[in-house]
């Protein structure tokens, strides 16, 4: 039976990304005797023009009648005048939240071809393959308390709760271990115990849910040690479990070691229901309608959707050994060019579909 998928292109390179991503899929698909079917909504920018809503209700119905929700990008100066209330960015917000993804997962992988991009040493980064799984909906961000107040000094004082309960950090938890059971069976839980009562519990929260998992080896860490380690020795971290501020700040932090924007896939997935798959990049309106676009985060946040959300590991790593192939061949986008490589544009890389 048909796996489907809702397909939201968006804004500026979205519509061209999302072509080369939807055709290598196909193709990765039909080789291992699997189909997809694609449906087309509108979100962001292109849904405002359309309806006047970033997030249509159509949209959330696709999303939800779907096994999956595979999104490109939104937002441009088109809409960059509009209040904040009803700006494209919006639109990415509610999708988000009325699947009630909690999980966000990013990869950083460094690819041997392109460990001179990195801003550290080649061999520090060379073979780096990390998966942060990071809280998304909770934590410091959400947390109640929060505002401004006056102190006994007649000083104002701002103030956030950073807050987690059992049930929280035992469903990212889950992700995490199912995700490591994917990889190389080794988690590390990153939060600030030493300091924290919230990182007390989720310690003893993810040291309990381990025992469901016997053949995954965990780890603690301390943030500022995991912050350091990245940086030192990226290579001996494999799954990276943490909260929703220690992983905004961590999955930037990875994201550097790879050295470029247009290879980074995401998932926010909720456990049940579909998930949504997103390149880390924008929109990129400064180079949209060019064919200069790189879309290699599209098609590895594709092999992510396949991995991670229609259990299709075969079919991801087709996607995965095109990208590879397409590098090995000496094919790049401009942001990736370098000298002796043969410049191509998002519609070249669809020499990928060759390689599949
Ligand atoms: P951006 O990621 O769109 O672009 C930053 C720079 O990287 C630009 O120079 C762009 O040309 C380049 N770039 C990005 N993706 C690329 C790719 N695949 N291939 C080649 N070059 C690429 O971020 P920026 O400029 O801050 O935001 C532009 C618009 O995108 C804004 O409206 C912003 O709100 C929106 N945005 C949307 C996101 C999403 O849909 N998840 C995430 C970040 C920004
Ligand atoms: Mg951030």
């Amino acid at each position: 039976k048909a796996h489907k998928i809702a397909v939201l292109p968006g804004d500026g390179i979205g519509p061209e990304i999302t072509k080369v991503a939807l055709e290598l899929l196909q193709a990765a698909g039909e080789a291992e005797g699997e189909t997809f079917q694609f449906e087309e909504a509108l979100i962001g920018g292109a849904a405002i023009d359309a309806t006047g809503q970033p997030f249509p209700d159509e949209t959330l119905q696709t999303c939800r009648n779907s096994d999956s929700v595979l999104l490109a990008a939104i937002g441009g100066y088109k809409w960059d005048t509009l209040p904040a209330a009803q700006r494209p960015e919006r639109g990415l917000l509610a999708l988000r939240s009325s699947l009630n993804a909690f999980a966000n997962l990013r990869p950083a992988v460094v690819l041997p071809q392109l460990a001179h991009a990195s801003t550290l040493k080649p061999e520090v980064v060379e073979g780096v393959d990390i998966l942060i799984v990071r809280e998304l909906v909770g934590g410091i961000y959400f947390g109640t308390p929060r505002g401004f107040t006056t102190n006994d000094k007649g000083e104002k004082v701002g103030y956030n709760t950073m807050v987690y309960s059992e049930s929280e950090v035992e469903r990212i938890a889950h992700v995490a271990f199912d995700a490591a059971m994917k990889r190389k069976k080794r988690l590390c839980s990153v939060e600030k115990s030493n300091v924290l009562e919230v990182s007390q519990l989720w310690r003893e929260v993810v040291t309990r849910v381990a025992k469901q998992y016997p053949e995954v080896e965990l780890s603690h860490m301390y943030i500022d040690n995991a912050a350091m380690q990245m940086i030192r020795n990226p290579k001996e971290f494999d799954t990276i479990v943490t909260g929703n501020l220690f992983g905004d700040i961590l999955s930037d932090e990875a994201s550097m070691l790879t050295g470029s924007l247009g290879m980074l896939p995401s998932a926010s997935i909720s456990g049940a229901g579909p998930g949504v798959y997103e390149p880390v990049h924008g929109s990129a309106p400064d180079i949209a309608g060019k064919d200069l676009a790189n879309p290699m985060a599209m098609v590895l946040s594709a092999a992510m959707m396949c991995r991670y959300g229609l259990a299709l590991p075969q079919v991801a790593a087709k996607l995965e050994a095109a990208v590879t192939a397409a590098l090995d061949a000496g094919y790049r986008t401009g942001d990736l060019m370098s000298p002796g490589m043969k410049q191509v544009g998002t519609r070249g890389l669809i020499l990928l579909n060759g390689l599949i």
